[in-house]
């Protein structure tokens, strides 16, 4: 039983492996937040919080005159409204007569066997057949507001999950203006809170900062996750490194605008809660409805590594679907860098005829195939071949690059129009606009308005003729703007704050409607690079394009900031030309490969404007990715940051389960004449195996390596990567 109830103190003890997430009914009625942490058996724990008087704080009028219970200061799984709860709000409301009040107390809580549902939205599935589902009821009273929370807890995976089921038992409407996914409180601690943020180009960067007095908060308000703040954040003890120290995670499955909030207040205690949508947020609750906040996947564990190993495993087991989730991924190649728009069937199978001679396995047409698609300024809605670029048509082209050997994908950009299209001219008003105001334009497209039953339609459509009438293995779906002119006409004035996330369920019942329908294509998602790049996504895409930067020192960070929540099997990857197009900057080829061959990996070059070396150095590089592919997609990842400090150097490990192999890299972003030699410790390695160190032809204990470490060759040249292989050859 990974859920248990006790009696005595109304208590709740959620039990992973290692952790306990306690909560218990107070006399009040109110459900309070004791402990998250290393793993405790069920106690009262109740002592932890000391009561005395608490000067301008709201105390619960059934307290009558003892005035040392504080609304203010007692740590709660769910935050309450205008009652003298003055952090930031999980839910923000408007009674039919205006009220802002909401008084939420314990009803009932039921533990079931499974995993709660959540139609229509991502949500972690129960892979292991081990989970358990809490529900907890709450109401207020005077409004009726009824919430659900809901726990789904992962005894195996070290998680749990949180989610919200808002619901209207009253005869007259309620507004939800802020309908939170999940309060996560640490009543003691120093807390740094590690966000993800970035650009285009630059996704997912690591930023530590001390959690302060006061609310610091990241978010989107640009309908997509954003390049600019990923959906999940962790909570880590100020001490807390690699290897040791109090984690914890939140992360949203969830794509469009959301809030992640973290308070420190008063007394020293955190609040983080996550939301969906930004303050435009607006949602009607009619008589009877209910509104289900997405799911948020939050994780302890004892040390930064261990936290992200939980995140990498749960999503690729209980969060990735489809024929690949578990599967080798097929090395690509992929013709945007290579082509751009300058398409033609004979340019393209040449390409493919080369790639194909040197073990590639899967080929990508990328943008510019389509009718009137000669740059980004038109075409995008009218999803059939161009016969000006492919005279002899799409098919004949797919027969061309599948008599190679490989597979064929293709890109489409499904949830966007130019209005140089057909599809523009025919439905003008399927674009999100306000009638009377011509919308902004982005990369010249405007946004499909997927709230609308009738546009969803059109897309599983389209894309279900592409998918039968074609032989395509692989779908790159992308999403190359921000959202603006935020209205649908199908929706009343009173409901135009709901677009976003109805648009956003439009999505996820499209890709589920294609997934499901088309179970064998791989699908990957892109949004400009890395723009949705969040565990939503993957509950349909198992993988996504980590960023449109190519250069590998610049997705040295970029890959590194995404490896604290995503495995390594979701981050697509490319070797792409020296000088890199988006830097300018020249790297070895060796280099490229080695970054790229941490992810989902694939190649992004004209195959025509490299030597014949680089040609036979990319036969080589796709033989080892072959061999090296089940240790990258499921080992356990160590980043090696704190042992290469002040190196300049990035350094990773991948560790095979059963420590029978293990996979060093180093990269050199920066080479000194007469320089300290690169020193470094391995992590998760047998102490009592003797490993095979390959390109030193050395053996030497997983004892020595862990302890005494290891030190590199010098490295020289401009930005060189060193690798080394590592199997275990005697127990
Ligand atoms: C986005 C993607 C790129 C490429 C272009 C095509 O920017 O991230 O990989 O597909 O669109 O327009």
């Amino acid at each position: 039983m990974s859920i248990i109830y006790t009696e005595a103190d109304h208590s709740i003890t959620l039990q992973t492996r290692d952790s306990s997430y306690h909560m218990a009914v107070d006399s009040y009625g109110y459900i309070r937040h004791l402990y998250y942490g290393k793993r405790l058996e069920p106690e009262d724990l109740f002592y932890l919080y000391r009561y005395y008087d608490r000067a301008f704080s709201g105390n619960p009028r059934a307290a009558g005159t003892d005035r040392t219970y504080s609304m203010y200061a007692v740590c709660q799984e769910f935050s309450n409204t205008g009652v003298g709860d003055y952090r930031i709000p999980t839910l923000r409301m408007k009674s039919s007569d205006g009220a802002r009040i909401a008084d939420l107390r314990y009803v009932s809580h039921e533990i079931r066997n499974g995993k709660y549902a959540l139609p229509g939205l991502p949500a972690v599935r129960d892979e292991d057949g081990d989970a358990q589902t809490l529900e907890v009821i709450l109401r207020d009273e005077p409004s009726k507001l009824t919430v659900h929370l809901l726990y789904g807890v992962f005894e195996k995976k070290n998680m749990i999950t949180r989610a919200v089921i808002y619901e209207n038992a009253s005869e007259k409407s309620i507004v939800l203006e802020k309908a939170g996914s999940c309060c996560l409180e640490l009543p003691y601690g120093n807390w740094d809170l590690l966000h993800f943020h970035g650009r285009h180009n630059r996704e997912r960067a690591p930023e530590r900062v001390p959690v302060m007095h006061g609310v610091q908060a990241v978010g989107s308000c640009r309908g997509m996750s954003s390049h600019q703040h990923n959906p999940f954040i962790i909570l880590c003890d100020r001490r807390a490194t690699e290897d040791h120290g109090d984690c914890y995670g939140l992360m949203y499955l969830y794509s469009s605008n959301f809030r992640a909030e973290v308070e420190g207040e008063q007394y020293g205690s955190v609040r983080a809660v996550m939301s969906p949508g930004d303050e435009t947020f607006c949602w009607r609750l009619q008589p009877g409805g209910q509104f289900t906040a997405p799911e948020v996947l939050m994780g302890y564990a004892d040390g930064l590594t261990r936290l992200s190993q939980q995140y990498h495993r749960t999503i690729r087991e209980n969060i990735c679907r489809g024929a690949y989730h578990l599967a080798h991924r097929p090395v690509l190649i992929n013709s945007w860098e290579a082509a751009y728009f300058d398409i033609s069937a004979e340019r393209i199978l040449k390409l493919a005829r080369q790639a194909a001679d040197l073990g590639i396995e899967l080929f990508v047409l990328d943008d510019g195939w389509f009718r009137g698609r000669k740059d980004d300024n038109a075409g995008l809605g009218d999803w059939e071949y161009d016969p000006e670029k492919l005279p002899e048509g799409l098919d004949s082209l797919i027969t061309g690059i599948r008599e190679t050997g490989m597979l064929f994908g293709i890109w489409v950009e499904p949830e966007m129009v130019n209005e140089d299209s057909d599809l523009y001219r025919a439905h003008p008003d399927w674009a999100l606009a306000e009638p009377g105001r011509a919308p902004a334009r982005s990369r010249n497209q405007l946004v499909l308005d997927l709230s609308r039953e009738d546009v969803q339609d059109y897309i599983i459509g389209f894309m279900t003729r592409l998918l039968t009438e074609y032989d395509i293995s692989y779908i790159k779906w992308d999403f190359n703007r921000s959202v603006m002119d935020v209205y649908s006409r199908l929706l009343p004035a009173e409901q135009q704050g709901e677009v976003l996330h109805r648009a956003m369920l439009g999505l996820y019942r499209v890709l589920e409607t294609l997934t499901t329908r088309f179970p064998k294509v791989l699908f990957e998602g892109c949004s400009g690079g890395g723009g949705r790049f969040d565990a939503g996504m993957l509950y349909y895409t198992p993988q996504i394009w980590c960023s449109d930067d190519t250069d590998p020192i610049e997705r040295l960070t970029i890959q590194k900031g995404t490896s604290f929540g995503y495995p390594l099997s979701t981050v697509g990857a490319h070797v792409s030309i020296a000088p890199n197009h988006q830097t300018g900057r020249s790297t070895p080829i060796s280099t490229r490969a080695a970054v790229a061959a941490t992810g989902a990996f694939g190649y992004e070059l004209d195959l025509s404007l490299i030597s014949a070396e680089e040609q036979e150095e990319i036969r080589r590089q796709v033989q080892q990715y072959l061999e090296d592919e089940p240790l990258i997609r499921q080992g356990l990842y160590y980043r090696l940051g704190e042992e290469t400090e002040g190196m300049d150097a990035f350094s990773w490990l991948l560790v095979s389960e059963n420590q029978d192999q293990a996979l060093l890299t180093v990269v050199a972003t920066a080479t000194h004449g007469n320089a300290p030699l690169i020193h470094l410790r391995f992590k998760g390695l047998d102490p009592e195996a003797l490993y095979e160190l390959r390109e030193e032809g050395l053996k030497r204990s997983g004892a020595a390596l862990m302890n005494a470490g290891y030190t590199l060759p010098m490295l020289t040249g401009d930005y060189p990567a060193f690798r080394l292989h590592l199997k275990k050859v005697r127990h």
